[in-house]
Parts: C-alpha cells; structure tokens; sequence
C-alpha cells in the first residue's frame, strides 16, 4: 500500500446559496488558491490523523471532526480496508465554517488520499456520495453543490443535482473577505426552512428571485456584463439578509465594500458569519475595497482574479 495522496479547494458561491437547497440553481467558483492536501500512509497501528484541528486517534477525535471521521469510514468500507494501520495528515488553508467550502474541501482531499492509497481509483458519482456523507453530518440535507464545486477546476452552473461547466466571458476581480466569525451552514439552512414555513407565499416569491438571479447572471457572465453581475449580487444579498441567512457582521462589510465603489457585494456560502463577496472591475479596485473590508472588520481578504473560461 502506497502513501496516498488527494486535494481539492475552496469554492465561493456566487448566486443561489440556500436557493439551491430548495430546487433552484447555483453558480460557484472554485478558488484554486485556497486547497487542502491530505495524505494516506501504511502505519501499523490505529487509524489516526493529524491536522490543524486535531491530532491522535480518529476514534477519539471530538466532535468537530465528526464529519471528516465520517467520511474517513465511509470510504474504507467502500474500498475494503480495516479501520487502522492508515495515518492521515489534512493540511491546508481553506479557513474552517467560513462559507468557502472546507467541510467538503477536506472530505474530497480525504476521499481522494484513502483511495490513492488502496490503489483504487474512484468513478465521479462515488466520489460526491463519500463527500456527501460529510456534508449531511456538517448540515443535514446537502444541495451537493460544495462537494461538487471544492472538486471544480471551471466555474459551476448546479441545477436539480447536476452540475456543467459554466462559460463565462468576464473578467473581473472578486473580493473575498473573512467576517472572522464562524458561518453557520445548518442553522441558517433551519432559518431559511422555518421562513418558508411561516411565509410560505414570500419565502418561495425570494427563492424564485434567488433562482431567477442565477438565471440572468449566467447571462452577464456570458456577456462580460460586470456591471450588471454586480447589481444582481447586491440584490441577492437583500433576498437572503430577508430570508434571515445574513448577520450584522456580513452587512457591514457588505456596506464597507459598496461605499468603497464595489459593483456589487454578498455574503457567499451558508451565511450568518463567513465570508462576504464584493465584485470590483480590475486589481487597483479590489485594494481600495479590500483596504475598506479590512478597516471594517474584515480578518482577511483574498482576491480572486475572474477571466474568461470557454470551450473555444
Ligand atoms: C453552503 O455552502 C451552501 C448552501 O446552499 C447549502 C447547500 O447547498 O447544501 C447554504
């Protein structure tokens, strides 16, 4: 048995976070310069694992490691190893719960690692079933979007559980900026769900509108229309700050980057803490906003060059 080896990476949601949820589309990006690398080798001994949140036998792990220790299981049954003689190693600098897609960036560099390891390559829809039985640990019903979109090397159009390259013709920068406070994917998912049920004639009309957005900016990005892109962002972020999935925090770097000339900005993944997004024209735009994110309590800023991606 080899030393195993896997990776993937952030992605950032653009449009559709918890739209997705309830049968609309979603369009991420994958950040390939935020990754997670994980390894697998042969150690006599028990399953253990080393990593930036714990470090020891996976059986003891605590409960924030429950769905990577999740996942580890589900992938040794699935390849027919015994749960010991594997050390783990998980490094990489995809921030935990900031809406970037860690849980599922570290499920899928797991995945990959364990079968590396027993030399046992995996099809597609194996892979997204191992990543999802992390995903259903850390929030309960899954869109299967982070799982897909951490595994991306294009930009992603989801719809009704398929995912397909997105063409896009734009080039951009997006800002992206940590709130320091730790998003909350299952409880704002449970906040959206509790929405629907006691304004069930608005919630679906702002869960259409999220889809609906989705729909138009597949349309810009096609066109190179940043300027729309970004009223669109904007728009979305006031559906899921009514659906309750924003917090004071995200609207005030939303605030932050708009004022310091953002085309647009919202928060990105499961909200309620995380990360905002603030689209911006070119490098120089992105200082100025990064600089205004910081000044308003942003723990980090990331900028993520957006350009052309098409078949021809
Ligand atoms: C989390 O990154 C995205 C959500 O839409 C949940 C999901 O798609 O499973 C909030």
């Amino acid at each position: 048995l080899r030393t195993g080896r896997g990776v993937a990476h952030a992605k950032v949601i653009l449009f559709g976070e918890h739209a997705v949820v309830h049968g609309e589309p979603a369009i991420a990006l994958p950040i390939d310069a935020l990754g997670v690398h994980a390894t697998a080798a042969h150690v006599p001994g028990d399953l253990t694992v080393r990593s930036s949140l714990y470090t020891g036998p996976l059986a003891d792990a605590p409960d924030l490691m429950s769905a990577p220790r999740a996942v580890v299981h589900a992938t040794l049954d699935r390849l027919g190893l015994p749960h010991r003689d594997i050390a783990i190693t998980v490094i990489g600098d995809v921030p935990h719960a900031r809406g970037l897609g860690s849980s599922a960036a570290v499920a899928g560099a797991l995945v990959r690692a364990l079968a590396d390891h027993a030399g046992q390559p995996l099809d597609e829809a194996t892979y997204l079933e191992l990543v999802d039985v992390g995903e259903k640990v850390a929030h309960g019903t899954p869109s299967g979007l982070d799982a897909r979109a951490t595994a991306a090397s294009q930009p992603v159009w989801f719809e009704a559980g398929v995912a397909r390259r997105l063409a896009t013709r734009m080039t951009a920068v997006l800002v992206v900026a940590d709130s320091g406070h730790a998003g909350r994917t299952r409880h704002a998912v449970g906040s959206v769900a509790s929405f629907l049920e006691r304004h069930p004639v608005r919630g679906a009309a702002l869960i259409a509108g999220l889809g609906a957005l989705a729909h138009g900016a597949a349309l810009d990005l096609a066109a190179d229309r940043p300027s729309q892109v970004g009223e669109k962002m904007t728009t979305a972020q006031g559906m899921l700050r009514e659906l309750g999935v924003s917090s004071p925090e995200l609207d005030v770097l939303v605030d932050a980057a708009m004022a310091a000339g953002a085309l647009g900005a919202k928060l990105t993944g499961g909200g309620q803490g995380g990360c905002v997004i603030a689209l911006v024209r070119d490098v120089a735009e992105a200082d100025a906003v990064g600089t205004a994110l910081r000044a308003a309590g942003a723990v980090a800023v990331w900028h993520h060059p957006i350009g052309p991606d098409t078949e021809d």
